[in-house]
């Protein structure tokens, strides 16, 4: 019988990019997701937008645009860097949904009915000028312990005390800089501590790592306080039933939002939402960050068990990204977005390096650059792409794409690929993707030695046959190596399926072999990557640092970000503004936002890849002028050259303004 598996990864806030940090977690998920599948299982996978709370709120006001709208951009973008990651949802949704809405008020109804629920006054910050109760994040002042200057609300970074916001002296708002009032109001709690036993015999039975554990006994020591569920209004969220101005709390919907996204799903394809989520049937996986531990593994079973829902089979931790050994940074440039990231480099080389550094421990996952250059060279191109494209392009161009018999040296390497697995299966299922990946590697390296060994470059001119034989155990090889790769590299798996002139591969298929057998088309499989793509994509990364608020929940609101370093006249002077009419656009193949631009600028034309497509048609763009910054230094991206940029402002999707109106002006001309 095939199991029948629900996953969930963690919902992306909607005030900000996915980035590379991001990435880790949906690369994991989504290549489990994909194993799960291809071994036959019945695998959902199953995610959405975290909308609600206050930086949502406040960047829509700073926007001037609604809340709705921004979190509808916000989704657009996410969806298409999920998109061009490979990263597979069965259902992606939101948690501002009318399914979310009816289990919040449904959970929290069954959680008062059990007495879980009790109401106290809280003492709050509160600013007169954005008239908004303020977030901890979102209040700043001196530290009541060490004094240190210009500390949040919650907690301390020079002396790390963690106090109340209403406990730092001289306190600010962190958007308007005025001084708070302080204001008592009622507000929601959730007896965390009435679940203590149970959660304590979830955690004993093995419903996370070991090392997560450790962290809760931790918690549990240091005892479970009651949790703050509500929020005053203004709040973008769901008002608390028989509550005028009071809501839920972000982080009471967003997990909530795992059982919308499922609901919507079952409703649109006639599945029954009560088996699939709160029945035996189906296994229930979580993937999340070590940074939300706490509310994966306290919060939300709890939750579940009061009001009669099954909690999950088992709750995935992974560590987190750095790069270069470091935390990701934007003025290092290594605070890289996803979009950034697939404008200049094949999102297949991040998969495979994720993959190649993932296991089933809490550790963080470090992305070094000369590392990741070297890996994928070394590796995607030089053992797997080439084995497939050498033996390919010999068996189609000289000996009619038909493959022929191994023979017993052959069948013996087959045979040991194959033999692998039980393990590869064991490695995936329990998370262990570097072990996967160091023996796809080992394999590989055998089978180039098989190669170098027989020497089919040599043997073509004196033994075809001979040399056939050969490449058939090689075209074997080339297909068990992608059947333990697919779930990490699905596009290049696609392509080699093309090659091989099969349907698609599932692990079902290591036990057979192909031969005599006509192979199909080849395809170019992996190009080498040179490092002037991976330092255009870091310096484009450090050249965008604050032009868009942050990523996390740390958002630091107010328009387009905190301020860049001084510049000077001279500095600005360097830089050669010019008037230039738009002769030609068109859509780039594998990018949505991006149009490729012919530009009119007196001389000779430049071509510039613009992220506009969200904004303009290619064909509403032709005869426009625009301003184009000329000697902007030339960048290699993914789709090619870009010579220069052109000028626009907006707060993105479809707000993206350039100056456009036929001023008369001259293309060439300079802007003064
Ligand atoms: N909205 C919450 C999750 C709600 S789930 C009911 C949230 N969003 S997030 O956008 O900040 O993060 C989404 C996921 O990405 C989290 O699991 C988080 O741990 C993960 N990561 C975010 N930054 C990361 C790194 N730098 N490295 C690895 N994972 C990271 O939290
Ligand atoms: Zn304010």
């Amino acid at each position: 019988m095939p199991r029948r598996i629900v996953v969930t990864s963690a919902l992306p806030y909607a005030n900000g990019p996915i980035h590379m940090g991001h990435l880790v977690e949906y690369l994991q998920t989504d290549i489990w997701v994909r194993f799960q599948k291809m071994c036959g299982n019945e695998c959902l996978y199953f995610c959405a937008d975290d909308t609600h709370g206050t930086p949502v709120m406040l960047s829509s006001r700073a926007a001037g645009i609604s809340p709705e709208l921004l979190i509808e951009r916000m989704e657009k973008e996410h969806r298409a860097d999920f998109d061009s990651f490979h990263v597979e949802f069965d259902n992606y949704y939101s948690t501002h949904s009318p399914e979310n809405r009816n289990f919040s008020e449904l959970i929290f109804t069954r959680l008062k009915e059990a007495g879980s629920i009790v109401t106290r006054d809280v003492e709050q910050c509160y600013c007169q000028k954005c008239r908004i109760p303020l977030p901890d994040r979102y209040v700043r002042g001196v530290c009541p312990r060490c004094k240190a200057e210009d500390q949040y609300g919650d907690s301390c970074e020079l002396c790390s005390a963690t106090y109340r916001s209403t406990d730092l002296v001289n306190p600010y708002c962190a958007t308007c800089r005025s001084t708070p009032v302080l204001k008592t109001s009622k507000h929601y709690f959730f007896k965390l501590s009435d679940y203590e036993q149970r959660l304590k015999d979830l955690i004993a039975s093995g419903h996370t790592q070991r090392s997560v554990a450790n962290k809760l006994d931790e918690w549990f020591g240091a005892g479970l306080k009651d949790w703050d569920i509500s929020r005053d209004g203004p709040y973008f969220g769901f008002k608390i039933p028989g509550e005028e101005n009071k809501f839920f709390y972000v982080w009471l919907d967003a997990p909530i939002g795992y059982m919308a996204s499922a609901k919507n799903y079952c409703d649109r394809n006639g599945l029954d939402f009560e088996t699939l989520w709160n029945s035996g049937q189906y296994e229930l996986y979580h993937f999340i960050g070590k940074d939300i531990m706490y509310f994966h593994a306290l919060f939300w079973p709890a939750m579940l068990m009061g009001a009669g829902f099954k909690t999950a089979t088992n709750l995935f931790v992974h560590g987190f990204l750095t790069v270069n050994g470091e935390k990701m940074s934007k003025s290092r440039g290594t605070f890289i977005k996803a979009a950034t990231y697939a404008r200049h480099l094949l999102p297949e080389y991040l998969r495979y390096y994720y993959a190649s550094k993932l296991t089933d421990t809490i550790d963080d996952i470090d992305l070094s650059i000369k590392d990741f250059i070297g890996r994928t060279n070394s590796d995607l191109v030089g053992k797997y792409a080439n084995l497939a494209s050498r033996s390919g392009q010999m068996l189609t161009k000289r000996l009619n794409g038909m493959l022929g018999r191994m023979d017993e040296q052959g069948r013996q390497l087959i045979d040991k690929m194959a033999a692998e697995k039980a393990g590869v299966i064991e490695s995936y299922e329990g998370l262990n993707f570097a072990a996967v990946v160091r023996t796809i590697v080992s394999l590989a390296d055998e089978a180039n030695r098989y190669v170098e060994r027989n020497q089919p470059w040599v043997t073509i001119k004196t033994d075809p046959e001979q040399t056939r034989t050969v490449l058939t155990a090689v075209i074997n090889a080339v297909r068990v190596l992608t059947i333990y790769l697919k779930p990490i590299l699905p596009k290049y798996a696609e392509k080699v399926e093309k090659l091989l002139n099969v349907g698609g591969l599932s692990f079902a298929d290591v036990e057979t072999v192909l031969e005599n057998h006509r192979i199909g088309e080849f395809e170019r499989l992996f190009e080498r990557i040179d490092e002037g793509q991976v330092n255009a994509m870091v310096e484009e990364s450090r050249a965008s640092q604050g032009a868009e608020a942050p990523a996390s929940s740390s958002a630091q609101p107010g328009v387009g970000g905190p301020f860049k370093p001084e510049c000077t006249i001279e500095d600005f002077a360097k830089v050669d503004l010019r008037i230039a009419k738009v002769a030609s656009a068109e859509p780039v193949e594998g990018a949505d936002r991006l149009l490729r631009l012919r530009l009119d600028v007196g001389g000779p034309e430049r071509t510039v890849l613009a992220g506009i497509a969200t904004a303009y048609k290619p064909e509403d763009l032709v005869g426009k002028i625009v301003i184009y910054f000329a000697n902007l230094k030339p960048r290699q991206m993914r789709f090619g050259l870009s010579e220069g940029m052109i000028l626009a402002a907006g707060t993105g999707g479809k707000d993206i303004f350039m100056l456009s109106a036929d001023t008369g002006a001259v293309p060439g001309q300079q802007v003064l």
